[in-house]
């Protein structure tokens, strides 16, 4: 069975044939007619705009059908305790592929076991979002041209933040060079640990030394449900908003996987180099149906 359930399982060649499809999708997109007679699973226990509606939207493009469980944790029987095993087992019966996003990091390795259909991880507690890394990478190329040797700022949450865990292995297959700038200092050194990267750790200050450097600038936001100490220990608050904007290069940009906190100022949304609004999640719509064609073709 083939699912997509972790970056870790993704060789740059397959990267770059999920993004040959995603591009030839695009091109054609009011043509991109594919499957009239399956059924797309979207079972989230956690919330989301882009992720789900993205997936939905795509499968509805492709034309395809979706039964969607955008509160799962409530409206399905896990609030009666069921198990994801069982789970996994019974939504199998009812169509072609399972997308999933639930706040345990675990999930997927249950649904590797137990799923009789392709899975795709939508999100898995503090653990992976490999979709989003897809479209963020997929859009850094789009914008740049290439980003073999480009320079990368991830900043925010990089011990809870799952799209950040599955960026880094993913850009470190295009040999980008990547600076980590933890949101706060607090837990630098496991935050760093973690990512099992030999990146170079900045703090805010010297983030803004060296962003006239970098050709993406990766924004996230605190994520306050998976915290468990105060938000009185943050020492750093990041934030880009003109001034910071200002001192970027003109060709380099600005991603977030969404939804922003007060990590970007709204005063630069409509700067150029603001690509996180309506580009980025675009090619989100365009990455996931290529992704869900792929593993309903099985040809991943
Ligand atoms: C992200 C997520 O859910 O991990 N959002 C998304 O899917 N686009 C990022 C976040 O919630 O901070």
């Amino acid at each position: 069975m083939q699912h997509l359930l972790s970056v870790q399982d993704l060789s740059l060649e397959t990267v770059e044939k999920i993004f040959a499809e995603t591009k030839a999708i695009e091109k054609d997109f009011h043509n991109a007619w594919y499957s009239r007679n399956q059924t797309m699973i979207s079972f989230f226990v956690e919330p989301s705009t882009r992720t789900r509606f993205s997936f939905e939207a795509a499968m509805q493009h492709l034309g395809g059908r979706v039964l969607s469980a955008p509160d799962a944790l409530v409206s399905s029987s896990l609030k009666k305790g069921e198990t994801l095993k069982d789970t996994f087992r019974t939504l199998g019966c009812y169509g072609d592929i399972i997308v999933c996003r639930h706040s345990d990091s675990n999930w997927p390795e249950e649904a590797k076991k137990y799923a009789r259909i392709p899975v795709i991880n939508a999100g898995s507690g503090e653990g992976e979002h490999p979709t989003q890394a897809l479209l963020d990478i997929y859009t850094a190329k789009k914008e740049l041209g290439e980003i073999q040797g480009s320079n990368w700022m991830l900043c925010g949450d990089l011990l809870h933040g799952r799209t950040i865990h599955s960026l880094i292995p993913l850009l470190k297959l295009y040999k980008v060079n990547i600076f980590l700038v933890p949101a706060y200092i607090e837990n630098r050194q496991r935050q760093i640990r973690l990512l099992n990267t030999d990146s170079k750790s900045l703090s805010f200050d010297e983030a803004i030394a060296v962003l006239p450097e970098m050709d993406i600038v990766y924004m996230t936001r605190i994520q306050h449900e998976r915290i468990s100490f105060t938000v009185d220990e943050y020492v750093q608050a990041i934030q880009i908003s003109q001034r910071e904007c200002d001192k970027m290069k003109k060709t380099a940009r600005i991603l977030h996987p969404g939804p922003r906190g007060r990590e970007i100022h709204p005063e630069i949304d409509d700067d150029p180099r603001a690509a996180f609004h309506e580009r980025q999640v675009r090619n989100g719509l365009y990455v996931r149906a290529a992704l869900v064609k792929m593993l309903l073709e099985r040809n991943f």
